[in-house]
């Protein structure tokens, strides 16, 4: 089941080098509407209808066995790292939002009024998702700018810049399941990059946890979802523990940087569930700003 949920679905042979799991986590959040209970956690309708059929088979597994813990736990890693990160969002009404590895977030389809948008992702897979808008004809509902960047090897700050980014205005940053498949050069690259940004500007990323300080749920997961990835091509690279990841933001400029379990990042409330989604130790949010 987990190779066939990470692995060569939805027209994709092994060799493709458009993102598998930017379409998973968009069926993890499309499946939250129509497989969990309430209270849901975060509400993107548009999740299931940029998949189109390509997120059927998907979205299927999640009505099938939606209870396994892989499932669930996919569920609840992407559902509270996007609620935190739109709620930090709202709350800092900064005009510019960089979406870092944006998949098929559909926020600037959502609710983008207001303040630029521009998605960074690798140019495979930002590609397939252009068409995916396309064909699933949102875009009348507003848009991203999108910024296609390899951020392994490309230099950010110029393509944004190219694309109409400015650096004078301060920004909202968001790394969300990404960080796990760059290798920490390249990371350290992304918040050095970040430090032309605007005085007041803001990240978030998430991050996967050093083994030792996951709990067993966490464990279990990475152990079945680890193995999946890497046979599909996107191995996770990268593990943190907060203390590692504190001077990387330090020495780039970042004045205020604070870590939360992703666990903990969601109103507590919202874990009174009858449905399968948990709580797992398994990943933790950093969210930094830039001296202002
Ligand atoms: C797990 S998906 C997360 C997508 C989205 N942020 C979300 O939360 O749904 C990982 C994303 O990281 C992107 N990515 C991975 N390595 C990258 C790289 N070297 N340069 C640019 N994007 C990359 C993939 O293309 C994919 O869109």
């Amino acid at each position: 089941m987990l190779h066939a949920l990470f692995g060569s679905l939805v027209g994709m042979d092994s060799s493709s080098t458009v993102s598998r799991t930017a379409l998973t986590s968009a069926a993890a959040r499309a499946a939250h509407l129509l497989v969990d209970h309430e209270p849901l956690i975060f509400v993107d309708p548009l999740a299931q209808v940029l998949l189109g059929e390509r997120g059927d088979e998907l979205i299927a597994y999640h009505q099938r066995f939606g209870s396994h813990p892989v499932l669930a736990g996919a569920r609840a890693e992407v559902l509270c790292r996007s609620l935190f990160t739109e709620t930090l969002l709202t709350e800092s009404a900064l005009p510019q939002y960089v979406i870092l590895g944006a998949g098929l977030d559909t926020y600037a389809y959502r609710s983008g009024a207001g303040r630029s948008v521009f998605e960074v992702d690798h140019p495979a897979s930002q590609a397939w998702k252009r068409q995916a808008v396309e064909t699933a004809g949102i875009s009348a509902h507003g848009g991203p700018t999108f910024v296609p960047v390899d951020l392994e090897r490309d230099p950010l700050v110029e393509a944004l810049v190219e694309a109409g980014f400015d650096l004078a205005r301060p920004s909202f940053v968001s790394l969300l399941g990404v960080s796990m498949y760059l290798s920490g050069s390249a990371l350290e690259g992304v918040v050095a990059a970040l430090a032309s940004f605007a005085a007041g500007s803001q990240i978030v990323v998430d991050y996967m946890l050093t083994p030792e300080l996951r709990d067993d749920a966490g464990r279990a997961y990475a152990e079945a979802v680890g193995a999946a990835v890497a046979e599909d091509g996107e191995p996770w690279l990268s593990f943190y523990t907060p203390d590692e990841l504190t001077p990387i933001f330090v020495r780039h400029g970042f004045t205020s940087v604070r870590h939360v379990a992703l666990a903990d990042s969601i109103d507590l409330g919202l874990w009174r569930r009858t449905d399968a989604v948990a709580r797992m130790g398994l990943s933790g949010l950093l969210h930094a700003t830039r001296q202002s």
